[in-house]
C-alpha cells in the first residue's frame, strides 16, 4: 500500500473510540512516525462536524496529544452519520475517502459481521486495509465464517485483527528479554519451569459497559484474546525474525498445541461474579444489579483456566490464566516459577521456595526472586529480589497497534488461524459453563476473589 490516505473509524461515537482509539491515534500523530492521512468518523447517531472535531480534540488531549500534527487532524476531520450494515451507506462512506482507506471497525462483533457482509456487495478500493476489534466473532464458527468473508474483501495481510495487548510495551519487552539474552532461554522449558501464571486482575468494575461485557464475560473479554496471545509470546520458539510471517507463525504454533489442562474443562476452570463491595472507598454495586445486566446470563467477572501446551518444550507445565474485575489489587503479570534445585546441600537452613521471574505488565517491571546466603547466619538461605522498573513505551498500546494498521504492517495484529485457535482452546470451557458443570462462585467487590479459592 502506498500509504493510507484516510482512516475511517466505524463506531466513532462509541466508548472505545473515545477512551482508547482516539487518544492512541493522537499520540501516534504527535510521535510523527510518517503518517499523513485524513480522519473520518462514522457513527449511527447524528453529530455535526464541529461536535465531532471537539470530541476528537478532547480525546487527543486525554492522551496528552496536543502537538501540531494531532491538532491539524482534529481540526479538519469529518463526521458521517451512517448505518454501516447498509450497502448504500457504505458506498457513501467510501465515496468520501481520499487515497487508500483504512476502515477501522470499532463495533460490537455482530455489527462488524453484518457490516462486512454488506461491504462484500459494495466492494472496497484496491489496497484497502481493515482494522477489526476483538472479540473477533462470538465463537469458533462465527470467527471462521467472518475470516472466510474477510478474505473475499481484501488479502489476509491487509486484515488487522487488533489486540492492544500486543502493543503493550511489557509484552513487547518479553521478546527482548527472551531472545536477546542467553541466560533465560536455557531454562525456558518443562525441564526447569514448574508453572507459569498469567494474571490480569483489575480494580475496575463494569464501568457502564454492560451492553458489551454482559455477553462476553471475563473468559471471552480477556482470556480468549489477550491472555492466550501473551502466553503464545511467553512460550513460543525463537523466531528467525520479527517480521509478521515469522512472529505470527511462532505464536500460532504454540496456540495449536494448547488444550485445557488434562482435557477436562470442568476441573481446569473456575468462574465467579462480584457482589456488592467497595474499592478505594467507592461503593460498587453487585454486578447483577448494574444497569443493563441480565442476571439470567450468569456472566462471570472473574475467570481462571489452566491450559497445557502439548509439545516437547512444555509438556507437563501448567499455564494458569486468570483475569477478573472489581478485585482488590491490579496484579497484572506473567510469573515463571522455576523448579526447585535437585539437591540442597545439607547444612543449609531455610527454604524460601524456588526462583521466580515476574514480568509485570503494569507498571512495567521485571523482578527475579533468587535465594542467597544473605545477611546474618551464612548457612541460612534468604530471598533477594533483583528488580528493574522501566518507563512504558513512547505511546499507549493503541498508538502502537494503530501504527501497524496505518503502515499496513500486520506484525502486531492477530492472524486468522491464531484467532480461530484461541476460540478452539476456550470452546470446551464455554460449553461446560453453559451447561452449568462449573459453579458460578461469588466474591465481594474489592476482595481478592472468592474465599473458597484462597
Ligand atoms: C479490554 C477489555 O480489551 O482490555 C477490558 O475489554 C479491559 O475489559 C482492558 O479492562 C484491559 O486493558 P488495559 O490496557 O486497559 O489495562
Amino acid at each position: 500500500v502506498d500509504g493510507i490516505g484516510t482512516l475511517v473509524i466505524l463506531g466513532a461515537g462509541g466508548d472505545l473510540a473515545k477512551r482508547l482509539l482516539l487518544p492512541g491515534l493522537g499520540q501516534l500523530l504527535d510521535a510523527d512516525r510518517g503518517h499523513d492521512f485524513r480522519l473520518i468518523g462514522v457513527g449511527f447517531d447524528e453529530m455535526t462536524d464541529d461536535e465531532w472535531r471537539a470530541r476528537v480534540a478532547d480525546s487527543f488531549a486525554a492522551g496528552e496529544a496536543t502537538g501540531p500534527r494531532a491538532r491539524a487532524v482534529a481540526g479538519e476531520t469529518r463526521y458521517l452519520r451512517a448505518d454501516v450494515t447498509k450497502p448504500d451507506d457504505l458506498r457513501r462512506i467510501l465515496a468520501s475517502v481520499t487515497g487508500v482507506p483504512a476502515l477501522y471497525f470499532a463495533l460490537p462483533p455482530k455489527v462488524t459481521i453484518a457490516a462486512c457482509a454488506a461491504l462484500r456487495t459494495v466492494g472496497v478500493p484496491k489496497g484497502t486495509v481493515l482494522g477489526l476489534e476483538k472479540p473477533f466473532g462470538t465463537d469458533l464458527r462465527s470467527a471462521q465464517a467472518l475470516n472466510r468473508k474477510l478474505v473475499t474483501l481484501v488479502p489476509e495481510t491487509h486484515i488487522h485483527r487488533v489486540d492492544h495487548f500486543l502493543g503493550k510495551s511489557t509484552v513487547l519487552n518479553l521478546l527482548g528479554l527472551r531472545f536477546a539474552n542467553r541466560i533465560f532461554e536455557q531454562v525456558w522449558s518443562s525441564e526447569h519451569v514448574e508453572r507459569v501464571d498469567i494474571r490480569f486482575d483489575e480494580t475496575l468494575a463494569l464501568e457502564g459497559r454492560a451492553g458489551y461485557y454482559d455477553k462476553a464475560g471475563a473468559l471471552v473479554d480477556m482470556i480468549q484474546s489477550h491472555l492466550l496471545l501473551v502466553m503464545a509470546i511467553v512460550a513460543m520458539e525463537p523466531p528467525s525474525s520479527l517480521d509478521a510471517e515469522d512472529l505470527r507463525g511462532a505464536m500460532t504454533q504454540v496456540l495449536r498445541a494448547t488444550r485445557v489442562w488434562d482435557g477436562d474443562a470442568v476441573t481446569a476452570s473456575r468462574r465467579a461474579r462480584y457482589g456488592a463491595g467497595s474499592i478505594d472507598g467507592h461503593k460498587i454495586p453487585a454486578y447483577d444489579k448494574e444497569p443493563g445486566v441480565d442476571p439470567e446470563l450468569a456472566t462471570e467477572t472473574l475467570a481462571e483456566v489452566t491450559v497445557g501446551i502439548e509439545n516437547w518444550r512444555w509438556a507437563g507445565v501448567p499455564f494458569h490464566l486468570r483475569s477478573g474485575k472489581a478485585l482488590s489489587d491490579k496484579r497484572q503479570e506473567v510469573v515463571i516459577t522455576f523448579k526447585d534445585v535437585p539437591h540442597r546441600p545439607y547444612g543449609f537452613t531455610g527454604n524460601p521456595g524456588p526462583a521466580c521471574l515476574r514480568i509485570s505488565l503494569n507498571p512495567d517491571s521485571i523482578e527475579l526472586d533468587l535465594n542467597i546466603n544473605g545477611e546474618g547466619n551464612p548457612f541460612t538461605i534468604d530471598r533477594v529480589r533483583l528488580d528493574v522498573n522501566f518507563a512504558a513505551g513512547e505511546m499507549a498500546p493503541y498508538g502502537e497497534v494503530l501504527h501497524g494498521v496505518l503502515s499496513d504492517d500486520p506484525t502486531l495484529s492477530v492472524r486468522a488461524d491464531a484467532v480461530e485457535e484461541c476460540w478452539r482452546i476456550v470452546a470446551p470451557v464455554l460449553a461446560a459453563w453453559r451447561k452449568n458443570d462449573v459453579p458460578l462462585d461469588s466474591y465481594r467487590a474489592g476482595s481478592t476473589g472468592p474465599t473458597a479459592w484462597r
